[in-house]
């Protein structure tokens, strides 16, 4: 209620400045960035932040996408719960910091942030959509991410806040609303990315082994970054070949892709997708099973163990694993104890 008497006071003071001029990359208090009138553009013209509608959906986004690439494709959107349903929103700079209003002069998404009058937002190179007062960060699109990771992004989880950055995907190509599925970086335990659908784990990407997570997709040279300490565990990636755009995305299906733009053929160049890698779906290879992707079939069972299910086995359906071929015998003071072998993956 007071938030609403506030608002409705600022807004009946400032009169609002439509921004016409295309080419500019930052908004201040007071301007405006209308559906079909205006976007942001990054200094660089990489990115540019507009209105658009997803695929074939009629619904309207406020999102980032780049800006010399067709078709669009767009790596961040703001409203994703909340569309718009005709082309009349508007984006403005506040005190309430970032507010998206409808054609009915209601706010339906916002950053929740409040500053002063020298409140301004940035589009940068990176695509990270900055908000700041006075030099001072107030919000930025980095810290919630959709379902796409750009160079310079992290997800992860702060520890000492209890915050996560996650992916999460879209409910289809028309509807950016969340669906199912979620990348996350495992909190606790050995370092490891987790492709989620709800709680049910559907790709595993671990351990960490200091350069890459076991059936991760292929960077194609660039750094990948996992951090890993008291305070964070952080996965990101920067680019090192420096291509023209590049972009991680969780897909509807819970897929992972990893693309660069070919300047030549002028197309994303789809470098790998994680579940290429069968081994990457977790606990294929059922219980006591080892997946191996050079083999085929590409799951076996541990020295010592044999498949627990042999018809199922044959038919390719490894996932009641293993069975021990002898009884453990522990304590056994015949001379043939157990004993523990090492295991190569
Ligand atoms: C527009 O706003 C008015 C008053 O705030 C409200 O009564 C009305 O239902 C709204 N209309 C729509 C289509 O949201
Ligand atoms: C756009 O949608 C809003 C919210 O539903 C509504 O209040 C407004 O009248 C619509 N504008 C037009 C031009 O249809
Ligand atoms: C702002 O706050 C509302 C209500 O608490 C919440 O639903 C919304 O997700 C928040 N927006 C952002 C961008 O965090
Ligand atoms: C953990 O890593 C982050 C990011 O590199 C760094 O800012 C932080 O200081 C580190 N914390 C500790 C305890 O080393
Ligand atoms: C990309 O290709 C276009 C023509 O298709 C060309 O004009 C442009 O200079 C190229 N950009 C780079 C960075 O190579």
């Amino acid at each position: 209620m007071e938030k609403q008497a506030l608002l409705f006071l600022y807004s009946s003071v400032l009169i609002p400045i439509f921004i016409t001029c295309a080419a500019v990359d930052t908004i201040t208090v007071g301007q405006v960035i209308r559906d079909g009138d205006s976007t942001l553009v990054s200094a660089d013209e990489t990115y540019e932040l507009g209105f658009f509608s997803p695929g074939s959906s009629r619904n309207r986004f406020l999102g980032i996408w780049f800006k010399n690439i067709s078709p669009q494709t767009v790596v961040w959107v703001a409203n994703t719960e909340a569309p718009l349903t005709n082309a009349s929103g508007e984006l403005r700079v506040s005190h309430g910091g970032l507010q998206l209003f409808n054609g009915n002069n209601t706010v339906i998404w916002s950053t929740n942030s409040s500053g002063s009058v020298s409140l301004v937002a940035r589009l940068l190179n990176t695509g990270n959509l900055v908000l700041s007062d006075q030099g001072i960060l107030i919000w930025q699109s980095f810290d919630h991410p959709g379902d796409t990771l750009l160079p310079g992004m992290r997800i992860g989880v702060d520890l000492v806040t209890g915050k996560g950055r996650h992916l999460t995907s879209w409910k289809s190509e028309d509807d950016p609303s969340a669906g199912p599925y979620v990348l996350w970086v495992a909190p606790d335990g050995y370092p490891q990315l987790f492709d989620t659908q709800n709680l049910d784990s559907k790709s595993r990407f671990g351990p960490w082994n200091g350069a890459t997570f076991k059936g991760m997709p292929d960077f194609g040279g660039n750094s990948i970054q996992f951090v890993f300490n008291d305070t964070g565990r952080y996965f990101g990636y920067n680019l090192v070949n420096s291509p023209q755009a590049s972009r991680m995305r969780l897909k509807p299906d819970g897929d992972i892709e990893y693309l660069n733009w070919i300047n030549l053929t002028q197309s994303w160049n789809a470098f790998s997708t994680a579940t290429n890698d069968n081994c990457a779906s977790y606990s294929i290879c059922g219980p006591y099973g080892v997946c191996n992707i050079d083999n085929t079939p590409a799951c076996s069972c541990l020295d010592g163990f044999e498949p627990r299910n042999a018809e199922e086995w044959r038919r390719a359906d490894w996932s009641s694993g293993c069975q021990r071929i002898e009884p453990l015998a522990c304590g056994n003071e015949n001379g043939y104890g157990d004993s523990f072998l090492i295991l190569l993956v």
